[in-house]
């Protein structure tokens, strides 16, 4: 079973290849309607399910779109309206969604759920964020960096702020991809020690650097993220903002960049916390470039799940 559960699980020739296709069926699209079918219908006649258990803007639209253009249907179901975890086992619905559908994409709480629903379900699973990784996004921003800069090899990324499952999915593609990636935020907010060191294994430099305009020195890409997450409690809003302002991305931090460095946020952001609305609209972001590169990047890792 084909599943993509995550960057450093899958083989960075496999995702090479996924990126290479994102970009030559973006490229095939050649600037047609959102809702014209592409040239290849390699999902005709396959149903696929996108099972939200958190809220979603791009992974949802994203999904279901790119499912609809290679000429598969979708069913988005939400968690709260299903059996999931609570009515019955992760694995009997599993086993259950694997005689319906073709495929499933989850966006779920525990890591557990996930790799539950892999274990047990006879057709590919696809992560769509878990509490500890966001792969689908960070496929998105190496095809979008790609775009922008050429390859992402060899070049060195900055992540401003909360260590979190956006940052643990870069890790994993520095380690793949063969970046290096420089941390900067407070100690409580560290990335998992077990994902520094993936990246460390495979031979390219993860630092941790606690002050942000000594960290971003020499930066090709700076990268932040909201600062609280939709797993983290309430509580620890006002404490993160305390702990995070002095890590926010501002024209006094891009300064300290290469001058031609990209600014990248998975959104949703928060406007002029982690960062300014300046850099998020200005000449070095492309936000935007990664939120429609969700599609194109989706799409070649569902065709690689199915093997169409
Ligand atoms: N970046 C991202 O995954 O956005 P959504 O939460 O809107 O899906
Ligand atoms: N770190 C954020 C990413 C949202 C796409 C979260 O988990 O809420």
């Amino acid at each position: 079973m084909t599943h993509f559960l995550d960057i450093h699980k899958t083989s960075p020739e496999d995702l090479r290849g996924m990126i290479d296709a994102a970009r030559a069926m973006k490229d095939a699209r050649n600037g047609r309607p959102r809702g014209a079918l592409d040239d290849e219908q390699p999902l005709a006649g396959r149903m696929v399910a996108l099972i939200f258990e958190k809220p979603s803007t791009r992974t949802r639209v994203s999904f279901d779109v790119g499912v609809r253009q290679m000429g598969g249907q979708t069913m988005v179901l939400s968690g709260s309206d299903m059996q999931l975890g609570h009515g019955e086992t992760i694995a009997d619905t599993a086993r259950v969604l694997s005689r319906y559908v073709d495929l499933i994409m989850i966006r779920t709480f525990e890591e557990e759920t996930l790799l539950e629903m892999a274990e047990y379900a006879s057709v590919p699973v696809i992560n769509g964020l878990t509490n500890r990784t966001h792969p689908c996004q960070i496929m998105a921003d190496i095809l979008t960096y790609e775009e922008h800069r050429g390859p992402i090899a060899g070049k060195k990324v900055v992540w401003s702020g909360d260590g979190n499952n956006v940052c643990a999915s870069f890790l994993h593609a520095a380690g793949q991809f063969g970046f290096d990636m420089t941390f900067t935020g407070p100690k409580p907010l560290d990335p998992e020690a077990e994902w520094m060191d993936f990246a460390r294994s495979k031979g390219v430099k993860a630092e941790i650097e606690r002050d942000p305009f000594k960290a971003v020195e020499g930066a090709d890409l700076v990268v932040t993220d909201t600062w609280v997450s939709m797993h983290d409690p309430e509580s620890a809003k006002e404490r993160r903002h305390n702990q995070l302002r002095g890590y926010q991305v501002n024209k006094d931090l891009m300064a300290h960049a290469k001058p031609d460095a990209l600014f990248m946020h998975c959104l949703p952001a928060h406007r002029n916390d982690e960062v300014t609305s300046e850099i998020m609209d200005g000449p070095n972001s492309v936000i935007f470039d990664e939120a429609e590169n969700r599609l194109h990047a989706q799409k070649a890792v569902m065709r690689w799940c199915l093997g169409v």
